[in-house]
């Protein structure tokens, strides 16, 4: 039985996944079981920040596999506490809960929300805010977080105490944190599921000034801007904010599963031995990659490079007819078509050799962060020849 055949007798089928098989990649390129190379402009949706086997990440996951590769969370680990106390630094949160994905750190987000209020106001004050169009994960929790209703089916009942805002509508907000229930306000600053949608600065401005007012906390899910993606470490950066918690996964750990809930002083104290929990959280080896990680990410020059790079890909794609409009930031980047489908777009780009993404009606880029100038000409060469045929 070939692979697909097995893998579709044997998984479920949850995704709607291209028929070809992965066998390995180097750098910012991959090929499939039949020797086919692809350039990546997808990392695994935002996920492979170094691409593919970087040497030094390699090196170090490598070494703590060899070292110690999980003692679980009754014990302490080096690699968690020098992994916790650079993000910490990096973000100037005070402490983190490690996770293993993006769900499970709005999971943890969401808990804390509660719990703080909980342990402040008493019970009753529940309610999270989060934005139409928002897309925050696939746990029951997280989906009713999720401000899709295309998501909000089959599962029933989902988790109460959700209440949606149109992004950028200042008025819906003010109007529904009148309810004294209030006790969280999450947001995507990008929301990149929901079609690369970057909110206004006046919109976020409302959002903490209104929230600071009541002791409404705010929630940055920065599961897919975070760690670079956007050319600032958090996106929160370029809109001059800091929340009180924020939630990282994708990109942190160079594709092994991590997720980590930040938070600031005021909610480091919530979470109390027995109120949560994660086996594989915090992870040894995840811990290492997202140390090398960090460490690529820091070094001189890297985010401004990661800047330059997204001016390049706009400069180029701006000159293509077909290209409507260019959203997102750094390389988070969506492209509106003008008349073309996305999913075709995508679809022949794999055909010939480059993988994308889509979002909603929008082609979608998340190339690794280290991707050369040259494998990006490469790539938008093959994705502007189709966009102008
Ligand atoms: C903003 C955001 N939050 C949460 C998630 C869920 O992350 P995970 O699939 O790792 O659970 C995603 C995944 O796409 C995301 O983009």
């Amino acid at each position: 039985m070939n692979t697909i055949d097995k893998f579709n007798s044997h998984v479920m089928q949850s995704y709607g996944r291209y028929p070809l098989v992965m066998e390995e990649g180097s750098g910012r390129r991959c090929k499939d079981e039949n020797g086919t190379e692809y350039i990546d402009f997808g990392s695994g949706i935002g996920t492979n920040s170094l691409g593919y086997c970087d040497e030094k990440w390699a090196d170090a996951v490598c070494a703590q596999v060899r070292t110690l590769q999980h003692s679980s969370n009754y014990y302490y680990t080096k690699v968690q506490a020098d992994f916790a106390e650079r993000l910490c630094g990096i973000t100037g949160k005070k402490s983190v809960f490690f996770c293993n994905s993006g769900a499970e750190a709005n999971e943890c987000a969401i808990k804390v929300a509660r719990k703080y209020s909980f342990d402040k106001y008493g019970k009753g004050r529940h309610t999270i805010i989060t934005l139409v169009n928002s897309f925050h994960g696939r746990t029951i929790a997280t989906l009713s977080a999720t401000g899709q209703d295309v998501f909000h089916n089959y599962f029933f009942p989902f988790v109460e105490g959700f209440v949606n805002v149109t992004a950028n509508d200042i008025a819906d907000l003010e109007a529904k944190l009148q309810d004294d229930t209030v006790c969280a306000v999450m947001l995507e600053y990008v929301q990149g599921e929901g079609g690369v949608n970057v909110l206004g600065q006046e919109f976020v401005d409302a959002v903490y000034d209104l929230c600071a007012k009541k002791d409404i906390l705010v929630i940055t899910d920065e599961v897919q801007t975070g760690v670079g993606r956007t050319g600032k470490f958090l996106a929160g950066e370029y809109f001059g904010k800091k929340a009180d918690i924020v939630t990282l996964a994708k990109g942190i750990a160079g594709g092994l599963p991590m997720g980590a809930c930040l938070v600031n002083e005021k909610c480091s104290g919530v979470l109390t031995a027995g109120t949560h929990g994660s086996t594989f959280g915090g992870n040894p080896i995840a811990c290492a990659g997202g140390l090398a990680v960090l460490d690529r990410i820091e070094s001189s020059g890297f985010l401004e490079e990661v800047n330059r790079k997204s001016e390049f890909i706009k400069s180029e794609l701006e000159k293509c007819s077909e290209v409507e409009y260019i959203t997102g930031l750094g390389l988070m980047v969506g492209i509106k078509l003008r008349s073309k489908d996305a999913h075709d777009v995508a679809q022949k780009a794999l055909d010939r050799g480059l993988l994308i993404l889509t979002a909603k009606e929008k082609v979608r880029l998340l190339p690794p962060l280290t991707i050369s100038y040259d494998e990006l000409k490469d790539g938008l060469k093959i994705l502007i020849e189709i966009l102008e045929e």
